[in-house]
């Protein structure tokens, strides 16, 4: 059953499921799968496709003349929610926040800041010394002085109406493929709309798989209980039960020093996958991401006849702006 909630085709769905024959032989664990979101198609793909194909119409519906929301400099969520305007003839403006210390140039200009400007967005960047929240609210004060009716996307568009683009993914995973029974899904868990949309999927769709968060920023306690909270509010938002604290698991060991600072094993992960799959990660969640299933093998979480499906959640745009911490 499909969930009827106002929804603009954004993207193209269900994005296909793959089979990662190479890394899984080399891996010598279980059978290791991919969803891949990051070719859900709107302006190179990614997870907020899926969020956005419901908030858009939220936007709409309440009558908005500009839309705002705010993410790091290199956000994809800021990119793809800058292109869902373009579409629907809507301005956006993108707030950045600067929380990279010591980046060189190429990541404050190139990458998804760049493709943000060619959508036609205008971009506002967070003094360093001020706060993010206040400052977002600044911005929306002075928009409204200028006559604008502005609609707020909150970070990585994570909220109830957001969660359920993950809770369609879900649909996907259980209803479309049903020759596969995945054991376990591993994704990266940021601002947390795909995590605990996810969760929140798995409870509707009634469905045992386990789903693993990597997360990319917060530790573990933090996390859980921010996904833990996110999914009882999606789950009340689609009347549905809610989560048992165990559904929420989270690693915290694959962030390194903080959030979009590289780590040899994000490294490690994208070059893996690069080079036995031709498939590219992201530097700061898919990669991170995938590391940490990388490492969850190896430490033999998983029984070898289980099935994973690790869900690409996009971002590779970034690497461009990343270069340097490869070399
Ligand atoms: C490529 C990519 N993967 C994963 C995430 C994390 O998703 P969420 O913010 O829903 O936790 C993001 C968020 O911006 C992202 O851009």
């Amino acid at each position: 059953m499909v969930l009827k909630f106002d929804r603009y085709k954004l993207g193209n769905f269900p994005t296909p499921i793959e089979f990662l024959k190479n890394i899984s032989n080399h891996l010598n664990g279980p059978q290791i799968f991919i969803k891949r979101d990051d070719c859900t198609g709107l302006a190179t793909g990614g997870n907020k496709t899926r969020k956005l194909e419901y908030i858009m119409p939220d936007a709409v519906k309440n009558n908005a003349s500009l839309v705002i929301t705010l993410g790091a400099v290199q956000s994809n969520h800021a990119r793809q929610t800058a292109a869902a305007c373009a579409i629907l003839n809507l301005k956006c403006l993108i707030i950045l926040e600067q929380r990279l210390e010591n980046a060189p140039d190429v990541y404050f200009t190139s990458s998804n800041v760049f493709l943000n400007k060619l959508f036609g967005a205008e971009i506002k960047v967070c003094p360093k010394n001020e706060n993010i929240d206040n400052f977002v609210n600044k911005i929306m004060e002075i928009k409204k002085n200028e006559g604008e009716s502005p609609y707020f996307i909150p970070v990585g568009g994570t909220n109830e109406i957001g969660e359920l683009g993950y809770i369609e993914c879900i649909r996907e995973i259980v209803q479309e493929q049903k020759e596969q029974t995945f054991t376990h899904i591993v994704l990266a868990s940021g601002s947390g709309g795909t995590h605990s949309g996810s969760i929140v999927g798995k409870i509707f769709y009634k469905s045992k798989i386990n789903i693993i968060g990597i997360s990319v920023k917060d530790n573990k306690n933090i996390q859980e209980e921010k996904i833990f909270n996110l999914a009882k509010k999606g789950c009340k938002y689609i009347r549905c039960p809610f989560p048992k604290r165990e559904d929420v698991v989270v690693f915290d060991d694959f962030v390194g020093k903080g959030y979009g600072v590289p780590t040899n094993g994000m490294k490690h992960a994208i070059k893996l996958m690069a080079q036995k799959e031709a498939i590219l990660l992201d530097p700061v969640y898919s990669g991170k991401a995938f590391d940490g299933l990388i490492n969850l093998i190896d430490k033999k979480y998983f029984k070898d006849t289980d099935k994973i499906l690790f869900i690409h959640t996009g971002g590779a745009v970034s690497l461009h702006a990343y270069e340097w911490a490869f070399e």
